[in-house]
């Protein structure tokens, strides 16, 4: 029986295909999780619009997407609540209740939130649903009461938030909810083909939806040591992508071929092919699933139909404490 003092909450945004960064870095661990505790997976649309609001036309497409992806990688609808953010407006509700005791300078410090807003210039950060972000993901984890929350390194700053956000929400009017805690995703980021973030928007994304020749296109493609021409040159692995690729893909060949690269005595060409054949060992069942199971999108529908049910019975409990708490009820 899992225990329920290990709640999992985890979200990931329909903001286009997922590519293989999004299964090893995501879905896999949660799938893995599924194993040992309760677990509520969140497709989270509502996030989505944050940054994307002036075109929502793929939203809907994007969200059949992600749910497919998520199967394929083994979530399994029996074992989780998995459902979409926007069909449990409970969550909205928490949101609200918790805008009204967050500090606008402590969503402005938030790092993430000033260097979107740099880094993105293209896009019109200035609403207050951006601002709101970081209030709206603590509104998601504790309408489950969730402890344990899977993310990459660049959500930390969002749970530490949610944290603060809790101490005040509990020191004003009762312990209604736990401290979420950050789970460190424990492989490690994997690069693009370029080097750069492996991300739709740079052209470089293994996509879960392309097929074997997509992906070995950007293998070819792919970023290896500069000083390394000839076969024969020593290489630096530390450098290259087809070595970080290595490392999730094939780890237990791992050592054996940094030293075979270091001595000259592997081509990058045949190493780059020997990667992708592990890569789409990886790939290839999930990429299948996929692709079968997009082919029903009125089941995938009825999948988060049933999730959302189960998950607005736990958020409902939950918004019954707080009103109860805030002496609104
Ligand atoms: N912000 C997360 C991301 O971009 C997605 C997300 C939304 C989430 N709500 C969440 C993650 C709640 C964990 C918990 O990856």
């Amino acid at each position: 029986m899992a225990n329920p003092a290990n709640r999992v909450l985890s979200g990931i945004r329909p903001t286009g295909p997922l590519h293989v960064g999004h299964l090893v870095g995501a879905i896999a661990n949660w799938a893995r999780l599924q194993e040992s505790y309760e677990c509520f997976f969140m497709i989270a649309d509502w996030h989505a619009l944050t940054s994307n609001f002036e075109d929502t036309s793929h939203i809907r497409e994007w969200v059949l997407e992600n749910t497919a992806c998520m199967l394929a990688a083994g979530v399994d609808p029996d074992r989780v609540v998995m459902f979409r953010q926007s069909d449990v407006p409970e969550h909205a509700e928490l949101h609200l209740l918790l805008s009204m005791v967050t500090p606008v300078p402590w969503l402005e410090r938030v790092p993430t939130y000033k260097e979107q807003k740099e880094q993105m210039a293209d896009k019109d950060l200035s609403s207050y649903g951006f601002l709101g972000y970081p209030v709206l993901q603590t509104a998601d984890i504790l309408a489950y009461r969730a402890t344990v929350v899977p993310v990459g390194d660049d959500q930390v700053a969002h749970l530490e938030l949610g944290r603060e956000i809790v101490r005040r929400f509990n020191h004003l009017y009762g312990e209604v909810f736990p401290e979420p805690k950050p789970l460190l995703t424990q492989t490690p980021r994997l690069p693009g083909p370029d080097r750069r973030k492996m991300s739709k928007s740079y052209g470089n994304a293994i996509e879960l939806g392309g097929d074997r020749a997509a992906a070995e296109k950007l293998v070819k493609e792919m970023y290896t040591d500069p000083v390394k021409i000839r076969k024969n040159d020593p290489g630096h692995p530390d450098d290259c992508v087809v070595m970080a690729f290595h490392r999730t893909f094939n780890e237990a060949a791992v050592a054996g071929i940094d030293r075979e690269c270091r001595a000259g005595e592997r081509g990058c060409v045949a190493c780059k092919s020997e990667m992708m054949g592990h890569l789409w060992d990886r790939m290839g069942p999930v990429h299948e699933k996929r692709k079968a199971l997009l082919a029903d999108p009125a089941k995938l529908g009825g999948i988060l139909e049933r999730g959302a049910r189960r998950a607005r019975e736990e958020a409902g409990a939950t918004l019954k404490l707080v009103r109860t708490a805030m002496k609104l009820a």
